[in-house]
């Protein structure tokens, strides 16, 4: 294949990414990763499902991060998961520590790349990555808003008993528990939610969005999750290489819009060859607009920790 994916930890995100993408067929994946024969392991058994699942992806394991030479694009899934109890932002020194080492990696040796940052906390650490690369901010966004309108989207689906493919959903904000649900921009099918499912309900749905990454840390007890996020980053990633121009949910830089600035935070955005090719500013109502910017009030103080 001609177009190259690397993902940077080969942890439960980290694998669970390279096997969506191998499964997309649509790049060659290499996994680097600082534990010695992990992600050789995982690479290996990976190539060794091609045959079965049916994908040619050349797909390997490293500990090298020249190996990332020539990637398309760069995921970043390196990183702490959370633990029960912990916030994201407990997260913030250990993995800003990670984040910003790696991030002198990617740009000594994938210096034309595009960057997706999955480690937490999401929108300070796609922040970090983008000054310590210096990449344009186009190039550089963070996944999230495509994991948390998933999973609106899924929670919906589960209330009415409908196809899941059938919801749209949009959910702005930071990845966090400030982040924004939209219930008014999601439908069935083009069908408005509101006009589907009552009032308390949506706004349950909403809570249980806003909280969905820590419902599934107190399940699993040793982690967080995995399988939609690496799903998540795998949608963004085609839309970059197909050129899409799809429209959704990411952690992007901010210069104004919603009336935030100098900041990363989930916002719509057009996804394509260029990346982060737009910021789609939509028309909220006070209360959205107020959660959003307090979000990122949240976010700037925490940006303060890491001395910026
Ligand atoms: N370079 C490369 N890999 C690293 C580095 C580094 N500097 N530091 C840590 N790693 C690797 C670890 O060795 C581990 O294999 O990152 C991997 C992380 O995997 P897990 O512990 O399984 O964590 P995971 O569930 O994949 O979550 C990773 O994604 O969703 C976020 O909050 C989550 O920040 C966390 C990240």
């Amino acid at each position: 294949m001609n177009k190259k994916i690397a993902v940077i930890g080969a942890g439960n995100v980290g694998a669970s990414t390279a096997m969506y993408l191998a499964e997309a067929n649509f790049a060659d994946v290499v996994m680097v990763d600082i534990i010695e024969g992990v992600p050789q392991g995982k690479g290996l058994d990976l190539t060794q499902a091609g045959p079965v699942r049916g994908y040619n992806a050349k797909i390997y394991g490293t500990n090298k991060f020249t190996d990332i030479k020539g990637a398309d694009i760069v995921i970043m899934t390196a990183g702490l998961p959370r633990k029960p109890g912990m916030s994201r932002e407990d997260l913030l020194n250990m993995n800003a520590d990670i984040v910003g080492s790696v991030a002198k990696k990617i740009k000594q040796h994938a210096p034309q790349s595009f960057v997706i940052v999955v480690s937490n906390p999401l929108d300070l650490m796609t922040f970090h990555m983008q000054k310590v690369t210096g990449f344009p901010k186009n190039r550089v966004c963070g996944q999230a808003g495509v994991l948390d309108s998933t999973r609106f989207r899924a929670f919906v689906s589960m209330e009415l008993d409908v196809a899941m493919t059938d919801i749209q959903a949009m959910v702005l904000g930071g990845h966090g528990d400030t982040m924004v649900p939209l219930p008014r921009y999601t439908t069935v099918a083009g069908i408005p939610i509101g006009e589907l499912i009552a009032k308390d309900r949506i706004k349950a749905i909403s809570q249980r969005t806003a909280v969905g990454g820590g419902e599934i840390v107190k399940l699993l007890k040793t982690g967080s999750a995995y399988y939609a996020p690496a799903a998540a980053t795998v949608d963004m990633c085609r839309a970059i290489f197909n050129d899409e121009k799809k429209l959704l949910p990411a952690s992007a830089y901010l210069t104004g819009e919603y009336g935030i600035k100098d900041i990363y935070i989930g916002v719509p955005v057009v996804l394509g060859a260029k990346g982060v090719e737009r910021i789609i500013e939509l028309k909220l109502t006070k209360a959205e607009l107020t959660a959003l910017q307090g979000s990122a009030k949240t976010y700037k103080e925490h940006l303060k920790i890491l001395g910026y």
